[in-house]
């Protein structure tokens, strides 16, 4: 019989080997995780909880969720950050049990609605959350770029790291790009720069501004991710390892080509994060992204990752540089009455570590 009892301390290391155990995806196509910390992704976020559970004195599984409020629209919801569980213990409604637990706690803060992630070939994730009631409401796209060789930028554009006296006119762009997307809260030139801050190694030093004649046109985050853990594949699907043949061969006549990851390998990424243009100038935006290609490649990494609703308009400038696509879907349940509108949807980066 298990047990559920709040995370301490001395679960770490336990749990952790339990992550390397738990791929999301299916038998064709799976991602995993090596974390240096399960907690670090959660002490991003101001209200968290995690729970684990436990059979005959052994750790066996977890979940976590953060609290989050909209002092606007005076809402809160919950973000279902993560749940697993040991292999060897599946099927025994753990899984289960853990969110109907974190649910309970969830509803006491008042909260409207619960969300997830679920990876796309995340199978048995959907059946999990299709059993209790949630249902999928929208869908976003993880962009990965292989920076496998330098891009052009544009003359006519600077480039330039924010200061602060750009904040203002930074905050009102990312305002105007996101406003109407669900989960968005408007930005404050103060709760910018706390946000942004607050996030290691992300930080004002990692945003830049784009400018046209001393205007800001464009505007992201690059945020390296690393800190909390590298990433791998389990599984790859078979054209992968055809497309690895093929650009091995290809790499002896034209020289570098995009990198893929073997099965296994581990690997550090970079997010695109609060990214912001008006659409007549994505010529600028595009050439940040060129910009964030050549900061990888100088730092001798070999991709980074936007996580873009199919609607953003980032989505249509990074698929002209062929990146590899994968889905991501949002499932949601309303703790009462109606669920509100959830796509299209404002991505916060913390939210999308896997
Ligand atoms: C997804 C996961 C947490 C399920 O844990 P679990 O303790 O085995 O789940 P439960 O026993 O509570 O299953 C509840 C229901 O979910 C569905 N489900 C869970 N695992 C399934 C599987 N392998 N195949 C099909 N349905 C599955 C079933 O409907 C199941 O009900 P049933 O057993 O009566 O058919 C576990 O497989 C896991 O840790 N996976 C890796 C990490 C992961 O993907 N986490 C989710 C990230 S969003």
């Amino acid at each position: 019989m298990f047990s559920i009892r709040p995370f301490e301390e001395g679960d770490n290391a336990r749990l952790l080997d339990i992550e390397k155990l738990c791929p999301h995806g299916n038998e064709k196509y799976a991602m995993g995780m090596d974390k240096r910390d399960i907690i670090a992704r959660y002490e991003l976020y101001d209200n968290w909880n995690v729970l684990v559970a436990e059979e005959e004195g052994k750790v066996v599984g977890l979940i976590g969720w953060t609290v989050k409020r909209d002092p606007i629209q005076r809402e809160t919801f919950i973000y279902l950050a993560e749940v697993m569980v040991h292999p060897e213990f599946r099927r025994k409604e753990i899984a289960t049990k853990l969110v109907t637990e974190a649910e309970k706690n969830a509803r006491e803060t008042g909260s409207g609605h619960i969300y997830c992630y679920i990876f796309g070939p995340n199978d048995n994730s959907k059946a999990l959350f299709g059993k209790l009631g949630y249902s999928n409401n929208g869908e976003f796209k993880t962009c990965a770029i292989s920076a496998y060789k330098k891009a052009n930028i544009a003359q006519k554009f600077e480039i330039e790291r924010i200061n602060k006296n750009d904040i203002p006119d930074v905050v009102s762009l990312i305002n105007d790009y996101y406003t109407g997307r669900a989960h968005f809260v408007p930005y404050t030139p103060e709760s910018f720069e706390s946000y942004v801050k607050r996030i290691p190694a992300y930080g004002l030093e990692n945003f830049w501004v784009v400018k046209d004649e001393g205007k800001v046109v464009a505007c992201a985050g690059l945020w390296d991710w690393s800190v909390l853990g590298d990433m791998c594949y389990t599984k790859e699907p078979l054209i992968w390892k055809v497309m690895r043949g093929v650009f091995g061969f290809l790499s002896l006549f034209f020289g570098k080509m995009p990198k893929i990851p073997t099965e296994g390998e581990y690997f550090k990424g970079y997010y695109v994060t609060d990214h912001a243009f008006e659409p007549k100038n994505s010529y600028a935006m595009s050439n940040l992204i060129g910009y964030f290609n050549n900061i990888v490649f100088d730092a001798k990494r070999d991709f980074f990752a936007a996580q873009l609703d199919p609607n953003d308009a980032l989505f249509e400038i990074i698929k002209k540089i062929k990146p590899q696509i994968d889905a991501c879907y949002v499932f949601a349940k309303a703790f009462e009455g109606e669920l509100p509108e959830l796509s299209p949807h404002y991505i916060d980066i913390r939210d999308c570590i896997p």
